[in-house]
C-alpha cells in the first residue's frame, strides 16, 4: 500500500492508472476505521483493480459546536487496518492542500441538502458534497462507494454527481451492525455503557417499524410516531428527528403508496452523542 499525502501527486497517480486503462474504485473516509469502512473495502475490492481509500477529516463538514477538534484521528492504526484490508493506496492529505487560500468554490446541492441532517448541521451537506467532488477529482475513479448508513448523504452525493455530470457510479454499501443492531459507527465510542446499552433502542424501533410494513400497514406518520415513543422511553434518548421519507428526495411521506421506496430516518442524542440510523423498504 502506497500512502500519499500531496493532492497533485494522487491526481497524477490516478491519471497514469487511468491511461494504463485500470479500473479503480475509492472508498473516502474521515478515518477512524472500523467494520463498516471494511464492509465498503469489501465491495470496492471484488469489483476494482485497484482501491484508493481517502481518510481527511473535513473541517467544511463540522458546525462551529461540533466534534472536529475532538474526532478521533488514530492514523496509525487506520493506515494498518487499510493495509490489511487491501488498499492499494491510502490519500491522507493535510487540510492546507485540500483548500489553499484561493479556493473559494463550495457546492449547494439544494433542497435535498437542507432537510433533517441538514436542518441539524447547517452548511453539512455543502462541505461534504464540496470535498467529495474534490476528492473524486483527485482520485478519478470508476466508482465510489458509499455506507448506506449515511443514506441522506448518499442521496446527497448521488444527486450531485447526476446534476453536475461527474461520470463516477455511486455505490451504497449496507449497513453493518454490531451484535445489538447498533449500527456501527465512529462516534460510538463516546457512549458511556450504560448509554451504548440505551444505544440499541434504534435499531429496536427500526424492527417495529419493519414488523408494521411488513404486516401490511401504510400509514407511515403513525408508525413513526409509535417509534418515537419506543425510543422516549429510554431515559436519555432524545431524536431530533423521526419520519419516513421518500428514499430519492427525502421529503416526508405519511402514507405510502405502491411503486415507491421510502426510508424510516432518524437522529437520536443519547447523552452528548448523536447517532443515526435508517432502514428503507419499497411499497408493493
Ligand atoms: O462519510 C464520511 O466519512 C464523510 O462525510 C465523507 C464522505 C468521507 C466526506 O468527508
Amino acid at each position: 500500500m502506497q500512502i500519499i499525502t500531496d493532492p497533485a501527486e494522487m491526481q497524477a497517480t490516478a491519471e497514469k492508472m487511468r491511461l494504463q486503462h485500470q479500473f479503480t474504485g475509492v472508498v473516502m473516509t474521515m478515518g477512524a476505521l472500523h467494520e463498516g469502512h471494511l464492509n465498503l473495502v469489501r465491495m470496492a475490492r471484488e469489483k476494482a483493480g485497484t482501491v484508493i481509500m481517502t481518510i481527511f477529516v473535513n473541517p467544511k463538514q463540522f458546525g462551529p459546536n461540533e466534534d472536529f477538534h475532538r474526532y478521533p484521528r488514530p492514523f496509525e492504526q487506520d493506515a494498518a487496518l487499510a493495509r490489511s484490508a487491501g488498499i492499494d493506496y491510502l490519500f491522507a492529505p493535510q487540510a492546507e492542500l485540500v483548500y489553499p487560500e484561493a479556493c473559494t468554490t463550495t457546492i449547494d446541492p439544494g433542497p435535498i441538502a437542507t432537510r433533517f441532517e441538514g436542518a441539524c448541521r447547517p452548511g453539512h451537506f455543502s462541505g461534504v458534497a464540496t470535498v467529495v467532488v474534490k476528492l473524486l477529482g483527485i482520485t478519478r475513479p470508476h466508482f465510489a462507494v458509499f455506507g448506506e448508513k449515511d443514506a441522506q448523504q448518499l442521496a446527497v452525493i448521488r444527486r450531485v454527481v447526476a446534476d453536475l455530470n461527474i461520470g463516477v457510479s455511486i455505490l451504497g454499501a449496507p449497513i453493518t451492525r454490531e451484535r445489538d443492531g447498533l449500527a456501527t459507527s465512529s462516534r460510538n465510542i463516546y457512549l458511556s455503557s450504560d448509554e451504548r446499552q440505551q444505544a440499541s433502542v434504534l435499531y429496536r424501533a427500526i424492527l417495529h417499524a419493519e414488523e408494521a410494513v411488513t404486516s401490511g400497514r401504510r400509514d407511515l406518520e403513525t408508525i413513526a410516531a409509535e417509534t418515537e415513543t419506543l425510543i422516549r422511553a429510554e431515559p436519555d434518548a432524545v431524536p431530533d428527528y423521526l419520519c419516513f421519507v421518500n428514499d430519492s428526495t427525502f421529503e416526508t411521506s405519511s402514507l405510502a403508496t405502491p411503486g415507491n421506496a421510502y426510508r424510516l430516518v432518524m437522529a437520536v442524542q443519547i447523552g452528548t452523542t448523536r447517532l443515526i440510523d435508517n432502514w428503507r423498504f419499497e411499497c408493493r
